[in-house]
């Protein structure tokens, strides 16, 4: 229908004739003479109908915004005054000689442009329209781009793009399943994939190599500003590759990204121990564009009487640490007050501070709510290990190891935030040398990444103390955001059944959820080891988008449902009974 866009018509097609097809984005009647502003994916262009083409006029006269209309014309230059140097078609306009109607369309519920003037409610129940503005049409185009590039890599690596089930068995990625009743098998139900992790492996086990899928994933978990529950992933598994070969393989990747799409050289990514990022950092995805570090005090704290900081510094399970802000002596006691607030969101009890008016004074040169309940030796050699200049604050936090390093680690990122400390724009990193797990209230231990990881112990070793025990797994993180997560896999049963024993499945268990695995690895797997990245929060990212909601043609909401569809939705009595379900508010 079309030979152009209307976005991409510049000065070169001046005089040329075009047919432009899309969406009236504006109409002005400017006496005599109606300008439409004609828009398509590619971008808007002005069109000028004057009374010379009286049936085609009159039409133009008609329409109203959001009318989808084609045009043909021909391309002229503006005249001098009229030029748009804030549009890219600014410098032309298109005589208008045809019109024809191709569709009509009622008045919007909101006008495109005032889109921030309504609820994000109203923009999700009316997607098709959001979708329009060029705002996040940019976004998607760039989300098409990003996996064209990405694919062309692993495709140019030698790595086969492979589909596997959505309808399957459950995938232990940590969160809860959603589920799917079997019709043909009455009181059974599939598991949607939480990522395709067991058949990637069971792949390798196949000889494939090398294998990646731009794969769905489902997770049935809290949401956040950056977590769906259907999220693509950029899944990569290879065979006889050691953790160093699959982290310069992706590494690779995301930095050839980064300069294709964005231009940005990210440089080599530093490695970092996950024990040192929650030592300096309190965060296994530390933000490393703030220049601010946790400090351990707990010796020097062992000595005050003061109950807050003496408990858990004396408490092996304990942390005490302080996070110096330079220049932070000028926040406010409001503002102090708020963080003690932000604290408390992640359990922290209170928020101890001194602020260094005057060091050379000595301690009469401090200021400070805590300062009374410590012996004077104590606070000066705290200055001294924090480096204090005039002008600082330090924050303190006092509580069980997990609660000092969220709190401080959050308060860390939000005041690097709020007194624009950020350094620079890129900051990534790998974390590497996890825990293999982590241990709840009660003492039980839960797999930290997923239970096929490989540990960086023999069996033995795992078995004897598996609180200890590291495992060969690596996260690849970006401004704070884990981007990406992975590990070479255990490919000895020996190790997969003691790691299963360990987290407490029995044989009987282990069999009934992971019997093919099991016998899997019994016929030959190679060693093998892969990554995924979260697709939504790199084009999050690279976009500067501040919710994954924004890079999601059809999002779901924080409550997980579609409002455009209205799903999930209700299903008739028939359909039911096929399933074997019977409903527990219909027994009443
Ligand atoms: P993991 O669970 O770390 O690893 O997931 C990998 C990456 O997926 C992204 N991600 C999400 N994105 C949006 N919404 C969510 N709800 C969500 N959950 C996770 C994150 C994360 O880094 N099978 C392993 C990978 C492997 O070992 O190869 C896995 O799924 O960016
Ligand atoms: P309190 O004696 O409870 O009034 O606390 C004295 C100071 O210590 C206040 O500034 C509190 O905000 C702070 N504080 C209390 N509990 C903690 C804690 N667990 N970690 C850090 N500071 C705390």
């Amino acid at each position: 229908m079309r030979s152009h866009y209307c976005g991409n018509l510049r000065d070169e097609h001046i005089d040329h004739e075009v047919t432009l097809c899309g969406w009236v984005d504006r109409r002005r009647d400017h006496g005599g003479v109606i300008f439409l502003d004609l828009r398509d994916r590619e971008g808007i262009v002005q069109v000028v109908f004057d009374p010379d083409t009286e049936e085609h006029f009159q039409r133009a006269d008609r329409v109203r915004g959001e009318y989808v209309v084609k045009v043909t014309g021909r391309v002229r230059a503006r005249s001098g005054n009229t030029v748009n140097p804030a549009m890219p078609t600014g410098t032309i306009e298109v005589l208008g000689k045809q019109l024809e109607i191709l569709n009509a369309a009622a008045t919007p519920p909101f006008p495109l442009d005032e889109h921030n003037t309504v609820s994000e409610e109203v923009r999700l129940r009316y997607r098709f329209l959001d979708l329009r503005r060029s705002e996040i049409q940019e976004r998607l185009k760039l989300r098409a781009r990003i996996t064209s590039l990405l694919r062309r890599y692993l495709d140019e690596q030698g790595f086969f793009d492979i589909e596997t089930p959505i309808l399957t068995r459950a995938t232990p990625e940590g969160a809860r399943d959603y589920l799917v009743p079997s019709r043909t098998h009455p009181g059974k139900f599939f598991a949607l994939p939480q990522s395709p992790q067991l058949f990637k492996q069971l792949l390798m086990v196949a000889g494939m190599d090398r294998y990646y899928q731009i794969a769905r994933c489902f997770r049935d978990e809290d949401l956040r500003a950056d977590r769906q529950p259907e999220f693509t992933q950029i899944d990569i598994e290879a065979s006889f590759i050691s953790a160093d070969d699959m982290m310069a393989i992706t590494e690779g990747m995301i930095r050839e990204l980064f300069k294709g799409v964005l231009g940005i050289d990210l440089g080599e990514f530093p490695r970092m121990p996950y024990s040192e990022a929650m030592r300096r950092f309190g965060s296994d995805k530390p933000d490393l564009r703030i220049p601010l570090e946790l400090v351990d005090v707990a010796d020097l704290m062992q000595q005050v009487e003061f109950k807050v900081f003496a408990g858990p510094a004396h408490d092996p399970k304990g942390r005490v640490a302080a996070l110096k802000v330079p220049g932070g002596g000028k926040l406010t006691r409001s503002q102090i007050d708020e963080y003690t607030k932000f604290v408390g969101i992640y359990g922290a009890r209170g928020l101890a501070w001194i602020k260094i008016n005057e060091i050379a004074k000595g301690i009469e040169g401090l200021q400070s709510p805590i300062i009374k309940f410590m012996p004077e030796a104590v606070v000066l050699q705290l200055m001294e290990r924090l480096a204090v200049q005039d002008g600082d604050i330090i924050f303190f936090g006092a509580d069980r190891a997990q609660v000092v390093n969220e709190a401080l680690g959050a308060l860390r990122v939000r005041i690097g935030h709020d007194l624009e400390m950020i350094e620079r724009p890129w900051a990534p990193l790998w974390v590497v040398e996890f825990p293999m797990f982590e241990e709840d209230g009660e003492g039980r231990l839960s797999a930290c990444h997923h239970p096929f990881t490989a540990p960086l112990c023999t069996p033995a070793e795992l078995a004897a103390d598996p609180a200890a025990a590291l495992s060969n797994a690596y996260d690849m993180v970006l401004n704070g955001t884990e981007l990406g997560g992975g590990s070479i896999r255990i490919h000895q049963r020996e190790m997969q059944e003691t790691v299963f024993r360990v987290l407490g499945i029995d044989e009987a268990e282990q069999q009934e959820k992971f019997g093919f695995l099991l016998d899997a690895l019994k016929y030959g797997a190679p060693p093998h080891g892969g990554l995924a990245f979260g697709l939504d929060r790199l084009v999050m990212l690279m976009t500067g988008a501040k919710s994954i909601r924004d890079v999601i043609a059809f999002p779901k909401t924080q409550t997980a449902a579609c409002l455009m569809t209205d799903a999930p939705g209700t299903i008739g009595a028939a359909q039911l009974r096929e399933l074997n379900i019977r409903l527990r508010q219909n027994e009443a």
